[in-house]
């Protein structure tokens, strides 16, 4: 039977979860507080700790840290509140193996609570394995499973298909994949195929002699050459037309190649992985891809989940993208608010990382505070809905933190709180500054010159 541990100070939310867990058929024992629970801990085999952040003395991060350090394999879920997304960066840093927040949605904890607890006997430990691949940033368990499948093939020669929506990091994984083989890092030849006319591909590919076509002013070489005993990576694999696909099998099948208008066959050794945004089961069914060359390719095949698929990512990835655009932009945007999160963790990123990506360099390039708020997100149609939908309250919110507030002074911020209430009056009722006037119960004059003041246009 799996045994969690719930820890938080509050009784009423150590008492729910006691009995919704107990429902889901695990074994529950609680603590109060961080000392209580490391107590437990030492004691008896639980296999999952589910601890609320913030609780007074030790805080839940605090213990979070000394909770890895004893027991490094032991999954922690923490409970951070709605609006805190440091606390969610935090634990996610610190090795929670997920948060969950307040208020709670009892299928999401299920789920979460699943996934934990499913993973016990993994050989290395997640912190490990995230840290072992540096540039590509997960930890939820979709990637998690990439990182593991990546460490154990890439030592081998296996050809290697990855496939995933666009934006999603298939390039990220090539490479990495690479970087983990036995062959020397600089021995990576990438192709897109998609970028080739039909007539170039195959000299691109195999090579070509002088002379052997109008333009073939010298001897080319070709990817397979170029790879020979390194990786080449055929990027959007989808787009082969039917002739190379059909040249490109007889090469994997056979081990050698034939340059353009040659007679010599050469012998290569050379590992490929492929990558597409198509599903090629498809593409073989509408009898565009062939079905022997998918299976010459796809020895291994790994998927990479869409964004929405691990949104529990996304906190990480908004910080590793502020740091990166702060530095690159030169500017000391290194936050982001609660609302600003709470919009991006609930948008599904048709363009996934790479739009997310885009998302926070653009809002690093806006932001006027060393804070990236709602406004500074200029998003496609869905998520400006998202971000109506859930920044009701930012109208009123015009500072972040004690730090921000300080840092900005009371005139400032009230200006700043003053000139997005008469906007958001003014957009209600369609720009008449008599019915704002109204609604804010202040005379037309007094509108008319604050607006003139603020510049509200
Ligand atoms: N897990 C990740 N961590 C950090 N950056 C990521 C991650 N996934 C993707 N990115 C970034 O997102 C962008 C898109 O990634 P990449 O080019 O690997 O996607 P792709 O799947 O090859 O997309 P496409 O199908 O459009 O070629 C890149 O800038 C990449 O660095
Ligand atoms: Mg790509």
């Amino acid at each position: 039977m799996t045994r969690i541990l719930v820890v938080d100070d509050e009784q009423s939310m150590r008492d729910f979860l006691q009995i919704l867990l107990h429902k889901e058929g695990y074994a529950v024992d609680t603590a109060n507080n961080t000392d209580a629970a490391l107590k437990k801990l030492k004691n008896s085999g639980f296999d999952l700790v589910i601890s609320d952040i913030r609780m007074p003395g030790t805080s839940g991060l605090e213990m979070l840290g000394m909770v890895k350090e004893l027991y490094a394999d032991l999954p922690v879920i923490m409970i951070t509140a709605f609006a805190s997304p440091d606390d969610a960066v935090s634990a996610m840093k610190n090795g929670a193996f997920d948060y969950i927040s307040k208020p709670f949605n009892v299928d999401e904890i299920k789920s979460v609570i699943e996934s934990a607890t499913s993973q016990k006997s993994e050989p290395q430990s997640r912190e490990q394995l995230a840290d072992s691949f540096p540039g590509i940033i997960g930890k939820s368990r979709e990637m998690l499973k990439i990182f593991d499948l990546i460490s154990r093939i890439a030592p081998t020669p296996a050809n290697v298909l990855i496939y995933g929506e666009s934006g999603t990091g298939k390039e990220l994984v090539a490479k990495a994949i690479h970087l983990n083989s036995k062959v020397d890092a600089d021995h990576f030849v990438p192709i897109t195929c998609s970028a080739i006319p039909e007539e170039l591909m195959e000299s691109e590919l195999f090579g070509h002699v002088k002379g052997s076509f109008t333009g073939a002013i010298g001897d080319k070489a070709g990817l397979f050459m170029e790879a020979d005993s390194g990786t080449a990576f055929l990027d959007e694999i989808g787009e082969l037309t039917p002739i190379i696909q059909t040249k490109l099998l007889r090469v994997l099948q056979e081990r050698e190649i034939k340059p353009v208008g040659s007679t010599i066959i050469k012998p290569i050794n050379v590992r490929i992985i492929a990558a597409t945004n198509r599903i090629l089961e498809d593409e073989i069914v509408a009898g565009r891809f062939r079905e022997d060359l998918f299976y010459r390719l796809a020895v291994v095949p790994i998927r990479v989940p869409p964004l929405r698929e691990r949104k529990g990512d996304v906190p990480l990835l908004v910080d590793y993208f502020l740091q990166k655009y702060s530095r690159l932009l030169g500017k000391e945007v290194q936050k982001i608010s609660s609302y600003a999160l709470q919009v991006l963790m609930n948008y599904d990123y048709p363009g996934n990382v790479r739009e997310l990506e885009n998302i926070i360099e653009r809002g690093v390039a806006l932001a006027s505070t060393n804070i990236i708020l709602p406004e500074s997100l200029s998003l496609a149609g869905g998520l400006r809905e998202n971000k109506q939908r859930i920044s009701g309250e930012p109208l009123f919110h015009a500072v972040e933190n004690e730090q921000e507030l300080f840092d900005t002074g009371l005139d400032k911020v009230m200006a700043r709180l003053e000139k997005r209430i008469i906007r958001h009056a003014l957009e209600k009722t369609n720009n008449s500054k008599m019915k704002a006037a109204d609604l804010l119960q202040v005379s037309f004059r007094s509108l008319r010159y604050k607006i003139t003041k603020y510049g509200i246009n």
